[in-house]
């Protein structure tokens, strides 16, 4: 085996969707979904030989009924890949389809594999978070983790606790600035370009599902300021400054550098490290920043250095300590400039995929940037970080 460099080739991903009954996802399986978004990555590489992917990696962070059956082997089997090409399941809740880039990238790094999918769904409308769970009662009763650790609102009202200086309003700001810049990036057809419509099934017969359903581009500060706290009476966290609810699925094509050249593939994004790092349970929207400064110091970089940042916005308040404890403003134009999980979605072990493929789109438009960064924080108290290398990248 040689070493070699890896490579993000492609990614798309499906629309997003509201979970629950009322969504236009609630009649469609999650291994559909995430079938839907093989398919559609495989066409966008019509030459490239379907044996020659050496795994299928799919991330679910509740790993049962449609979600269940070892996903990256059932996907692959319903997507029509040949037999021959094995897969797998992985989890590591809402980083999974970033845990699957950076397992299937360990691979390929070390010569062992070329070629790899990874990605991930949730249906959370089908698996609401905490379905079927059965956590240890050591947790509480040994407090090894405060009760609020097990629900993800309280822990972000916990770091507002924590962090005073970033206030509802800031979280409100940065909730609405998410809409404003989704919608933004649509009417540029940004987004567009990397969705895989889906036809999904409803009581009135199919519809073809094309854009995120839970956009809301006329977001008012005024609409948002007094919204229901459902984590805490009195709180901060609203759903205005969460993300909501969702149904989704996201995929990646991952390679070496000597399928890159073999197959005459064009990369968007070279990998130069990553990192994942725990903190306090309580408080796991801090997760990044420790994720990241490891994953800095791996790529000798610093966070100057980083030209366009991808965070995933569980909640606001997240995003804010983040940019906060690295001194950058919480209106940073090289921050989400296509909004992000609070205006589309995060249907937890897809979205670390989305987060890749926005940020590869926009070092297309953005050839004078060198690095990028995709982020996000994990439940249980972690965060994890890729960094990436602009492959368009022209000089400044
Ligand atoms: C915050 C949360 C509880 C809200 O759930 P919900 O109440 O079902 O959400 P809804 O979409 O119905 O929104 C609630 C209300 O806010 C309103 N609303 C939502 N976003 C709004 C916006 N941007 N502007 C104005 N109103 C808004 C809705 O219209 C709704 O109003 P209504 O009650 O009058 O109908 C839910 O989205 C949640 O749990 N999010 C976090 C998910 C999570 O933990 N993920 C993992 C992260 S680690």
């Amino acid at each position: 085996m040689k070493s070699q460099d890896v490579y993000f080739v492609d990614g798309v991903r499906t629309p997003f969707g509201k979970a629950g009954e009322k969504g236009v996802f609630w009649n469609t399986r999650a291994d559909d979904l995430s079938v839907k978004s093989v398919l559609g990555l495989l066409d966008r590489h019509p030459d490239l030989p379907r044996e020659a992917i050496d795994d299928v990696a799919i991330a679910a962070a509740n790993q049962k009924g449609d979600q269940g059956l070892q996903l990256g082997r059932s996907v692959s089997i319903l997507a029509g890949l040949p037999t021959t090409v094995p897969g797998y399941a992985i989890d590591r809740w809402c980083a999974g389809a970033m845990t699957a880039v950076t397992t299937v990238s360990g691979a390929i790094g070390i010569g062992a594999y070329d070629l790899a999918l990874a990605g991930g769904v949730e249906h959370m409308g089908h698996h609401p978070m905490g379905d079927g769970m059965d956590p240890n009662p050591r947790f509480l009763a040994e407090r090894l983790v405060d009760p609020s650790a097990l629900n993800m609102g309280n822990t972000a009202e916990k770091i507002h606790d924590r962090f005073p200086h970033l206030t509802k309003e800031r979280a409100d700001m940065l909730g609405l600035a998410s809409q404003k810049k989704a919608a933004k990036a649509y009417e540029a057809g940004k987004i567009q370009a990397d969705l895989i419509p889906v036809s999904a099934a409803s009581p009135e017969g199919f519809k073809l599902v094309s854009k995120d359903e839970h956009l809301r581009p006329d977001s008012t500060l005024e609409g948002m300021r007094d919204l229901k706290t459902p984590f805490r009476p009195h709180g901060k966290v609203t759903a205005g400054n969460a993300s909501p609810l969702t149904d989704g699925a996201t995929m990646a094509l991952i390679a070496g550098e000597t399928a890159v050249k073999k197959y005459s593939l064009k990369p968007k994004m070279k990998m130069v490290s990553f990192a994942f790092a725990g903190v306090e349970p309580e408080i796991m929207g801090i997760g990044p920043i420790p994720s990241t400064e490891k994953a800095l110091a791996k790529a000798g970089l610093s966070i100057s250095d980083i030209g366009l940042f991808e965070i995933n916005e569980a909640f606001a308040i997240q995003v804010l300590s983040f940019l906060d404890h690295f001194g950058i403003a919480d209106d940073d134009p090289r921050v989400n400039q296509y909004g992000g999980a609070i205006a589309m979605g995060h249907p937890l072990a897809a979205s670390g995929v989305r987060l890749m493929i926005q940020l590869a789109r926009q070092f297309e438009d953005n050839k004078d940037v060198r690095y990028g960064m995709t982020t996000m924080c994990v439940g249980l108290g972690m965060g994890g970080t890729v960094i990436w290398e602009n492959t368009s990248y022209r000089g400044k």
